[in-house]
This record gives C-alpha cells, sequence and structure tokens, in this order.
C-alpha cells in the first residue's frame, strides 16, 4: 500500500538535509520526496520510477510553479532496486538540491526559483518509511 508523509509549516533552509531509510516495496511503480512551499510550488520534486514508459527504471527530477511542472530532468541510471532497503539524503546547498543515493551515487538539481526556505515537504509513494530526519 502507498504511503503519504506531508509535512507544512517547516523551515528548511541551505545546510539543511534530510534523511530517509526505508524499504522500497517489493511492487514499486514509483515513489517521490517533494520540496517546496505548497503542494502546486515545488522546488524539488525527486521522484523514482520503476515501471516508466519510456525508460523504465529512471529517476525523475522536477519542480512545480504555480501548479505547473517544469522540464524534467531523467537519469536512467537508477541505482535504486525494488524490495532493498535504502538511505537517501537529501541536501539543501542553496542553489542545488543534492540526493544521496545507495553506492555512492548522487543525483543534482537546480533550485531553479532560488527558493530560500522550503517549508512544504511531502513523500508518497511506495515506499515504506522507517526513519525521517531533519538535520
Ligand atoms: C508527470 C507525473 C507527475 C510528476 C511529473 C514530473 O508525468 O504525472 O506525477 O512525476 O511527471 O515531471
Amino acid at each position: 500500500m502507498s504511503m503519504e508523509l506531508e509535512l507544512k509549516n517547516v523551515a528548511l533552509r541551505a545546510g539543511d538535509q534530510l534523511k530517509l531509510k526505508g524499504q522500497i516495496l517489493h511492487d514499486a511503480d514509483r515513489f517521490q520526496i517533494d520540496l517546496g512551499c505548497e503542494a502546486d510550488e515545488l522546488a524539488l520534486h525527486f521522484n523514482p520510477r520503476f515501471h516508466d514508459d519510456e525508460d523504465g527504471s529512471v529517476l525523475v527530477c522536477n519542480s512545480k510553479t504555480d501548479g505547473c511542472w517544469g522540464d524534467e530532468e531523467r537519469e536512467t541510471h537508477n541505482p535504486l532496486q525494488r524490495g532493498s532497503e535504502v538511505k537517501i539524503v537529501v541536501k539543501l546547498t542553496g542553489d542545488m538540491f543534492e540526493v544521496e543515493l545507495p553506492d555512492g551515487e548522487e543525483v543534482q538539481f537546480p533550485n531553479r526559483e532560488g527558493m530560500d526556505i522550503i517549508s512544504y515537504v511531502r513523500v508518497r509513494g511506495d515506499f515504506r518509511l522507517t526513519s525521517f530526519k531533519i538535520c
């Protein structure tokens, strides 16, 4: 069953990190980690997919402004495996978001709108979250 964690009125800034641990479901289709100021204003949508129509297993990143998606970035080398226990760290550097994945892999995504304070965080999809920390 898919999960959802939604945090509002938080305040994450450059230098802060989100650390998540959990298990990607065995039959996972997708999950996502969203950072922004509300559901329609996302600076980072980090979206691993395991059955994408175009790319199969792929890491999709995007931003959302006024409810509209921006240009997608796709990384077709997806180190995330269905059924595995993983630790994912999202680092806010100010200009960028750095997503640390297993096996020393990292995905970077620019902070396109220069959102200084992240007040909204959502984690949802085919992931069993066992630990969530803001550091
Ligand atoms: C859409 C999908 C959204 C989001 C977006 C990212 O196709 O429906 O959930 O992942 O792509 O660009």
